[in-house]
């Protein structure tokens, strides 16, 4: 019946049109309700962000990786089914060149340092909300029993040999470069050093005996496994350019490291002399996370999701998964790539002293805050630009403003005294758009709010699949808008609870703009919890009805009871996000020109 009554609309608004005809497939009205609670979803699902180097303190960067995948986790979980179970592993890499040289300049023992650093990365992502449900750290001993036994499986197929390395190493990538990738950078007295091309950072001419992975014997194995899963690597960009990586030679790799050179990191097994490549070492975390080698990591293998940063892309895509196919197993299922975090422009580095501390900038500007704001102007394909008045203004329109502010204007006592989700009349809002009587008052663009905000679910759901999740902001952000477009159209102040005239559709009016903060406080759960908590708690919405599969918008509309309606507000607990004061002093200006 909505679908006809619809396309009667349609006929009438021409510039809508395609948009409204998208909004109301079949596939999401077939019982009138709107839901992308998914029993379709496999059982299980393993996010996994990156292990982080600890020869630095946490960045803003580092926590973007771990918000996107704690937001990707979150949004699983919420999409049920109940049965569902959901793990995510973050955590620290300890090993190799880099931090061993780091300690020693900072006059310390490796494992001082590291217990440092990995202590910053574990407060910090506790502070922040990141919901993990593993913190590994690659100096455990569980881990060294993986590593060994991954390494053995190698070498038990015939995948290492002996063999002499000559080349380029870069200590602060921890990789091997050939000579193409390599340029003299001119040093401050005139003299020229050599440096990575890709990352500027110094690099040295090492040879060693070594013990080599048959690498080059997986390529046409990778460019099968990627073109038979074209969304393996998502955005796609990253996934083309995998696959034209691989149109190239792809040489053997060296896996282990003299150990009077390196000493700190997991011996080869059954050779004292060598130590595994840091490469090897790290990416095996995210099967010591799930129990390898024991048998119980199959049920988490492989349906894995990396989240990853774009300059890990090579050894995320290329190495670990020859290393799996290698030692018999699958590729992860999904590849998740962001891009970076620049500041005022250029590239966070210490040596620019323009690292922007995350924690300072979760106590300024909140944990939903920043957490929202991170996530909102975060764009995967592309790098993006941080500084502090970005921040503020995002947060004040959006969250201040727009949501906060919708959600003052349904709740103040003044509007709606009794604090009840008030009735719906289905008289005054048809769910027959067009319709002409006396008590009628929606109007055309209260139907087209109608159809965004119930299609907003699946919208949002598709740009999470994606790993668009800022388009799912920008979409639940544009709903906000349109709302609060709505409230203002009908000014609920103007009429009167006492006038049997407007009684029914100033409820009506309220109980539409309570359903659609109803969905966005759903919504945002990933993004910002505890903001999304304080909204859906003011709405009087129970923690059983928050999920994905229990989002039945406006049933009212569709012929159907709403468990809301009548229900007594939760308790006012102020405003749903401060104004943040412009005043204050940044920590990051932009460049003015
Ligand atoms: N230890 C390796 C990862 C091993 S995973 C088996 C590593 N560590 S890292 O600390 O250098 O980087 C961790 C993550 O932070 C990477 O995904 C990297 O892309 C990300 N970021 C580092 N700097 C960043 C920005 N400026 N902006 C966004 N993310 C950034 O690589």
């Amino acid at each position: 019946m909505l679908r006809t009554s619809v396309l009667r609309l349609l006929g009438r608004t021409g510039a809508s049109r395609l948009s409204l005809l998208e909004d109301f497939g079949p596939r999401y009205y077939s019982s009138g309700f709107l839901s992308v609670g998914d029993d379709a979803c496999d059982a299980r699902a393993y996010f996994t962000t990156p292990i982080f180097y600890v020869n630095a303190a946490p960045h803003i960067g580092h926590l973007y990786s771990a918000l996107l995948a704690d937001a990707l986790c979150r949004h699983r979980r919420l999409r049920g089914p109940s049965t569902a179970a959901t793990r995510f592993s973050t955590g620290t890499d300890e090993h190799g060149l880099k931090i061993q040289q780091a300690a020693a300049t900072a006059g310390l023992a490796p494992t001082e340092l590291c217990d440092q650093v990995s202590e910053q990365f574990q407060q910090l992502f506790q502070e922040a909300g990141i919901s993990c449900t593993d913190f590994i750290r690659t100096t455990e001993a569980r881990h060294r029993v993986a590593v060994q036994h991954f390494w053995g499986v190698l070498k038990s197929r015939g995948l290492l040999y002996k063999g002499v390395y000559e080349g380029w190493y870069c200590a602060s990538d921890e990789c091997f470069l050939p000579e193409a990738k390599v340029t003299q950078q001119p040093g401050p007295s005139g003299d020229s050093f050599p440096v990575s091309l890709e990352s500027g950072h110094p690099v040295s001419w090492t040879k060693e005996e070594n013990y080599i992975f048959r690498l080059s014997q997986f390529r046409e194995p990778l460019q099968r496994w990627l073109r038979g899963n074209p969304q393996a690597i998502t955005p796609e960009p990253f996934h083309h350019v995998v696959l034209q990586w691989l149109d190239e030679e792809l040489p053997d790799l060296s896996v282990s490291r003299r150990s009077s050179h390196l000493h700190w990191g997991i011996p080869v097994p059954g050779d004292d002399s060598q130590t595994i490549y840091v490469w090897l070492d790290a990416l095996v975390n995210y099967l010591t996370v799930i129990g390898y080698p024991n048998a119980e990591f199959k049920s988490w293998w492989p349906a894995t999701s990396h989240i990853i940063g774009k300059d890990i892309l090579k050894f995320h895509a290329i190495y670990w998964p020859a290393f799996l196919l290698g030692a018999g197993m699958s590729p992860p299922q999904r590849i998740y790539v962001h891009s970076h975090w620049t500041v005022c422009g250029q590239k966070m580095s210490k040596s620019l002293g323009n690292v922007v501390d995350p924690r300072t900038c979760l106590n300024r500007y909140t944990v939903d805050g920043f957490r929202y704001f991170l996530l909102r102007q975060g764009v995967p394909n592309w790098d993006c630009d941080y500084y502090d008045e970005k921040v503020v203004k995002l947060l004040n329109s959006e969250l201040a403003d727009a949501l906060g502010g919708l959600l003052n204007r349904c709740t103040a006592k003044r509007i709606n005294p009794s604090e009840t989700y008030p009735a719906f009349c289905t008289t005054c809002f048809p769910s027959e758009p067009g319709l002409v009587g006396p008590s009628v008052r929606a109007q055309a663009e209260d139907y087209a709010l109608v159809s965004a905000v119930a299609t907003l679910p699946k919208q949002v759901a598709d740009h999470y699949d994606n790993f668009q999740i800022y388009k799912a902001l920008e979409a639940v952000s544009s709903c906000v808008r349109q709302t609060n477009g709505f409230v203002q159209r009908h000014a609920p102040w103007k009429l009167n609870w006492e006038s049997p005239v407007d009684a029914p559709w100033l409820g009506t009016v309220l109980h539409v703009a309570l359903e659609c903060l109803r969905v966005f406080g759903t919504l945002l759960q990933p993004v910002t919890p505890s903001l999304a908590d304080k909204l859906l708690s003011r709405l009087g919405v129970s923690a059983s009805e928050r999920s994905l599969g229990e989002l039945y918008f406006l049933p009212r509309f569709y012929g159907h009871p709403c468990p809301f309606e009548g229900r007594r507000l939760g308790p006012e607990t102020g405003l749903l996000f401060p104004r943040l004061d412009r005043s204050r002093t940044w920590l990051v200006k932009a460049h003015r020109t």
